[in-house]
């Protein structure tokens, strides 16, 4: 079969609930979400780190987002450090679930940033 280069994911929200970053996006046209394989990178401005995540599943627990729409996914950064900027971007490529081929990944996603704010306690 031939090679399939999905197009690029779209990022349509960043969240955070306490110290957790929640990410989502829509996936390319024509793709469901098992069939996809996922990079996330999120990049912190403090620690400057380049932090990588492989998904498979890309669902997230926290039922605020259960009511995703179809086509749309999300993934749970967990303790992400306050006071700093978060900038996210996500490429993803199919899987060996659906399809032979699972080597070319599809473009970046356009990069969407969130500040964590530090919440004080009074
Ligand atoms: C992917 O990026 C390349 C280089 O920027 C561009 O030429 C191409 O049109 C993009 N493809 C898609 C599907 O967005
Ligand atoms: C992003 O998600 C949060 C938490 O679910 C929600 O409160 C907010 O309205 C959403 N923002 C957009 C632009 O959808
Ligand atoms: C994250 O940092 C790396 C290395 O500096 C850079 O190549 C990449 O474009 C950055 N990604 C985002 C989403 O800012």
């Amino acid at each position: 079969t031939s090679r399939v280069k999905p197009d690029p994911p779209h990022i349509k929200n960043l969240s955070f609930h306490n110290d957790d970053l929640y990410v989502q996006w829509e996936n390319p046209q024509n793709f469901i979400s098992r069939c996809l394989f996922y990079e996330v990178e999120v990049n912190n401005s403090q620690t400057e780190t380049h932090n990588v995540f492989y998904v498979q599943e890309a669902k997230c627990e926290n039922p605020e987002f259960e009511r995703n729409v179809e086509n749309t996914s999300c993934f749970m950064v967990p303790g992400v450090l306050p006071d700093t900027l978060n900038t996210v971007r996500i490429r993803v490529k199919t899987n060996k679930l659906c399809y032979e081929d699972d080597k070319l990944w599809s473009n970046w996603s356009q990069e969407m940033s969130i500040h964590h704010h530090h919440h004080h306690h009074h």
